[in-house]
C-alpha cells in the first residue's frame, strides 16, 4: 500500500476551519511591522514559539499579531498569501475565518473587499479557490451583530460566503439569544452560518447553536461527545462538524486519550478536518493535521476521503463548485 503521507499528499484537501489571522507568517509580519516602523515582540522565526496557555491568552495575541497589518493592501496579501499557501499542499478549495473585532484598524467593509481581492489574485496566480467568513466575538453586543451582517449585505462578495462566530464562551457564558436576530438575518440573507461551540463550552453550547442559531455546521462540536443524545442527534442531523485535532491537544484536553474523534468517527457524526490555527501549531499544514489525525484515531484511508467529501458538502460554497469539488474526489477515489 502507498505509504500514508504519500497518500496524503495526492489527496485533494478541503479546509473549512481556518482563522486568517493565524496564518500570517513571522516574516511576512516583520515586514509589515517595520513600515510602521514598529518591530516584533520577538524575532520572526519564533514569534510563535511561546504557545498560549489557554484560549484567552491566545486570543489576546491574537490581537496583538493583527495590529502589525497597517493598510488595506497588506491585508489582501496576507489573503493572497493563504490561497497560494493552500495550492502548494493540494488544499483544492478553502474557507477561511476573519474575525473583525481583531482589526479595529479596518471597518469591516475595507475588510471585505480587501479578502477578496487577496483571495482574487491569489487564485489568479495559480492559488485555491478560497472564501471567508466573517466572525462575530462573543463579547459584541446585538447591535454590533446586527450591523455586522447589514455591512455584509451590503458589501456582499462572491467570495464572502457567511457569518461566524468564535471567542471564549467560558468567559461570556451563553450568549445565543444575544446573537439569534443576527444569525436569522444572515439565514434569510443566504449566508451560510457557523458557530464555534463544544470547545469553550459544553454539549448547552452545542445546543444553542443548533437551536438559537440556527447553525449550518459547527466548528469544533468535539464537548458535544459529553452528552450522548447530542451525539445522536448531530449523528441522525449529518451536522458537519469541523474538528481541529492539534488545536484541540494544544488548547482543550490535557489527557490526547480523552478526544472524542475516533468516537464521532465511529458513531457516524458528519466530521471534516482542519488546522484552526495553523502558524501558532508550528505552521502546521493540512497534511500534517490529516497525518495526525490518521495516527491518532486510526482512520482508513476511505475515512481520510470521506471527511473530504463530508467537507465539500458542508462548504457554503455554490453548486458548480460543490459538484467540482465532489467529482474531483470521487475521481481520486477510484484511483485508491
Ligand atoms: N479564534 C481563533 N482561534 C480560536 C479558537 N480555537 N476558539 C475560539 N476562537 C478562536
Ligand atoms: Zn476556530
Amino acid at each position: 500500500m502507498e505509504p500514508l503521507t504519500q497518500f496524503l499528499a495526492r489527496l485533494p484537501k478541503i479546509e473549512l476551519h481556518v482563522h486568517l489571522e493565524s496564518t500570517m507568517p513571522g516574516e511576512l509580519l516583520d515586514r509589515f511591522a517595520r513600515r510602521q516602523g514598529r518591530r516584533l515582540p520577538r524575532s520572526p522565526g519564533e514569534l510563535y514559539c511561546c504557545s498560549a496557555e489557554d484560549l484567552s491568552d491566545f486570543l489576546a495575541f491574537l490581537d496583538r499579531i493583527c495590529s502589525y497589518v497597517g493598510t488595506a493592501e497588506e491585508l489582501a496579501l496576507v489573503a493572497e498569501q493563504f490561497a497560494l499557501s493552500c495550492s502548494r499542499e493540494g488544499i483544492l478549495y478553502a474557507e477561511a475565518i476573519l474575525n473583525p473585532t481583531h482589526w479595529p484598524q479596518f471597518p469591516p467593509a475595507q475588510i471585505i473587499a480587501a479578502l477578496t481581492e487577496g483571495f482574487d489574485r491569489g487564485q489568479a496566480t495559480g492559488g485555491a479557490p478560497c472564501a471567508f467568513t466573517l466572525s462575530l466575538s462573543r463579547t459584541q453586543t446585538e447591535t454590533e451583530a446586527l450591523q455586522l451582517v447589514e455591512t455584509m449585505a451590503a458589501c456582499r462578495t462572491h467570495r464572502l460566503a457567511g457569518l461566524s462566530i468564535d471567542g471564549n464562551e467560558a468567559l461570556t457564558g451563553p450568549t445565543g439569544r444575544r446573537f439569534r436576530a443576527a444569525f436569522q438575518r444572515a439565514g434569510q440573507l443566504g449566508f451560510g452560518r457557523t458557530v464555534h461551540a463544544g470547545e469553550s463550552s459544553g454539549p448547552e453550547g452545542v445546543r444553542e447553536a443548533l437551536d438559537l442559531l440556527e447553525a449550518d455546521r459547527l466548528d469544533h462540536g468535539v464537548r458535544a461527545a459529553e452528552d450522548p443524545a447530542l451525539v445522536e442527534r448531530l449523528v441522525r442531523e449529518q451536522v458537519p462538524l469541523n474538528i481541529c485535532l492539534s488545536s484541540n491537544l494544544a488548547l482543550l484536553y490535557r489527557d490526547p486519550s480523552q478526544h472524542p474523534l475516533r468516537r464521532l468517527l465511529d458513531a457516524g457524526a458528519a466530521v471534516t478536518l482542519n488546522r484552526d490555527d495553523p502558524t501558532f501549531l508550528g505552521s502546521l499544514t493540512l497534511t500534517e493535521e490529516l497525518r495526525r489525525a490518521a495516527e491518532f484515531a486510526a482512520m482508513t484511508r476511505e475515512e481520510l476521503v470521506g471527511c473530504q467529501e463530508t467537507a465539500a458538502r458542508a462548504a457554503f460554497c455554490s453548486a458548480e463548485t460543490r459538484a467540482r469539488l465532489l467529482k474531483t474526489l470521487a475521481d481520486f477515489h477510484r484511483t485508491m
